[in-house]
Parts: structure tokens; C-alpha cells; sequence
């Protein structure tokens, strides 16, 4: 939504992969169909030009909705995340946080390489890679703390 209203896409090739191990969750996210208690943090902006109301539940719009692909994975199958090829940024909310250190720090070095240089990382409010990662440096954004993997030039943009 952030990309479509910065109007990125244009002449961008935009692809999003949407992934969990659970078949169950997946075909959920497939649905492309949130409740009303999905939007306790969305600006009433985002609802009105990208959802579509039916019967009390919110569509999302097939413009977002292509540039999204909803696929298995799971997260220590580096074989299977390493047919991704680099990616730009990563999303990982709440999930590492239920892994054990060792788990933890395999997932975080998968992630590391494959995100491209200066490629982000974002994890849940409550999650942080204290002692298990000091190969990202941490950025501090207005409302926010990311991950980013450092150039090997080490410009930081
Ligand atoms: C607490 S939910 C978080 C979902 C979402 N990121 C959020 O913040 O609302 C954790 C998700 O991680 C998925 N998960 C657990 N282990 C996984 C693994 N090894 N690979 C991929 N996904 C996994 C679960 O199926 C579940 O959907």
C-alpha cells in the first residue's frame, strides 16, 4: 500500500512473498480478507482507497493483492530460501521469538544473507537480535528501530 501510494511501482518491479509454515494460516492470508480488529493501527485513509467492505469484513484491492504472492516456507529450509535470490527487505514479526537461541541465530544469518547490502530487516515491537546477531546495524526511523545489513563499502543509505 505504502509502495502503490508512493507510486514506487511505477517502473519498479515490485514483488512481495508472503510466508508461514501452516497451510491453515497461508489460505487465510490467500483469502485476502481481515476483520474490522485488523485495522486497529491503520489510517482510515489506507481503509477507504485499498479495502472493499462486504458484509462487515475488508477486501483488500487486487492492485495490492498482485504485487503479493502467498507461499510455503519454512524458515529453516535455507535450500528453499535460498531459490528467493536477495531480497530487499525482510518482515519477521513475532515468529523468532518463540525459537530457542540456537534456532534464533540460524534463522537471523539466513536472513542476513539473503538480504541484499543495505537491505532491512523489521521485527515485531517486542524483538530484538540482542545476543544473537551483532552483523546488522541498528537504525533508528521516527516511530521505529530497523536492522540493516551493511554495505561492504559501508555507506549506510
Ligand atoms: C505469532 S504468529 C505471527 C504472525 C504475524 N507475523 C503477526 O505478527 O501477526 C507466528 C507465525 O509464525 C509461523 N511459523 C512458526 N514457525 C515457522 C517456521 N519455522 N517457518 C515459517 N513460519 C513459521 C506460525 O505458523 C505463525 O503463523
Amino acid at each position: 500500500m505504502l509502495l502503490l501510494e508512493m507510486g514506487y511501482c511505477k517502473g519498479w518491479r515490485v514483488e512481495i512473498i508472503g510466508a508461514d509454515i501452516s497451510h491453515r494460516v497461508l489460505q487465510q492470508a490467500r483469502k485476502a480478507v481481515y476483520g474490522k480488529s485488523s485495522f486497529r493501527a491503520t489510517e482510515e485513509a489506507y481503509i477507504k482507497r485499498f479495502f472493499r467492505e462486504q458484509e462487515g469484513s475488508y477486501r483488500i484491492a487486487d492492485e495490492v493483492k498482485e504485487l503479493v504472492t502467498i507461499s510455503h516456507l519454512n524458515l529453516f529450509d535455507q535450500n528453499r530460501l535460498a531459490l528467493l535470490g536477495k531480497v530487499d527487505v525482510i518482515f519477521c514479526r513475532n515468529v523468532i521469538i518463540y525459537f530457542d537461541q540456537t534456532a534464533k541465530k540460524k534463522v537471523v544469518e539466513v536472513f542476513y544473507r539473503t538480504l541484499r547490502e543495505g537491505g532491512y530487516l523489521l521485527l515485531g515491537h517486542s524483538e530484538s537480535l540482542m545476543n544473537i546477531s551483532t552483523a546488522f546495524t541498528l537504525r533508528h526511523l521516527r516511530n521505529d528501530m530497523v536492522y540493516q545489513k551493511p554495505r561492504s563499502s559501508g555507506g549506510s543509505t
